[in-house]
């Protein structure tokens, strides 16, 4: 079944990575995308960004704050799209809420060293077999699969099959090939196929980012507006 992830929850009608934007998501999408960072004082957190000032009113790494302090600051959404403001939430919030919901998660991790941290988050509270762990750092998934063999991981990829990556994501067991929607087509997809990769798209802007994806055979993707994509996977599969 084709996986849509609500990219940062449904972050094109609020303020992303918070969880009414989770809420809302869930509802629209059968998979929620997040980002997880690490706090000053070493509590997993949702949110994009390496720095605080682009959807708050506080300036700084979210690394070089604690956890006390980060929660009283609410997220409002980018200079050109404000929302309602919303606070930071946990990663164990967020999987207490959405662990066992039976909704598919991919978790990004968007910091060096927090992938034991996270996959024993992860073993606390969810069904494992609906959570993808990810990363466009390949270290960062090849240190969750020494850990875990067999977890299912997420290559993101910028370029048209970086490094290989379709070869290198079958020698490592990373399940999961995350290529920008750009860069996609029916052949790559079926190649993967083949190989026995998932194929799990981002960088989807547009309803035809959007569509594209469906139509090139891609097995998901991370989009902004979910209920979009969901109305015309309706359409499609009609
Ligand atoms: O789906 C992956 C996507 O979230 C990667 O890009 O920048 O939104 O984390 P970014
Ligand atoms: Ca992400």
């Amino acid at each position: 079944m084709f996986i849509i992830y609500a990219h940062r929850g449904a972050s094109s009608y609020c303020a992303e990575n918070t969880m009414p934007s989770f809420e809302m998501g869930a509802k629209m999408a059968n998979g929620i995308e997040t980002d997880v960072h690490i706090t000053k004082d070493g509590v997993l957190v949702l949110f994009h960004d390496d720095i605080l000032d682009n959807v708050t009113e506080k300036t700084g790494r979210i690394g070089d704050y604690t956890w006390e302090e980060l929660k009283t600051i609410p997220v409002i959404g980018r200079k050109d799209a404000r929302m309602t403001p919303a606070p930071i939430p946990t990663l164990e919030e967020f999987l207490i809420r959405f662990g066992k919901s039976g909704i598919n998660l991919a978790l990004e991790l968007k910091d060096d060293g927090i992938e034991e941290a996270v996959i024993d988050m992860v073993e606390k509270h969810c069904d494992i077999e609906n959570v993808t762990i990810t990363a466009f750092e390949r270290n960062r998934i090849e240190n969750v699969l020494k850990l875990r063999p067999g977890f299912k991981t997420g290559w993101l990829i910028t370029e048209y099959n970086m490094e290989g990556a379709d070869k290198i994501c079958v020698e490592k067991g990373i399940s999961e090939i995350c290529p920008k929607t750009v860069t996609l087509t029916k052949e790559l997809v079926d190649k993967w196929h083949k190989m026995g990769l998932n194929v799990r798209a981002w960088g989807v802007f547009t309803e035809d980012d959007m569509k594209k994806v469906v139509i090139c055979g891609a097995d998901g993707t991370t989009v902004n507006f979910p209920d979009k994509l969901a109305a015309f996977l309706k359409e499609y599969n009609a």
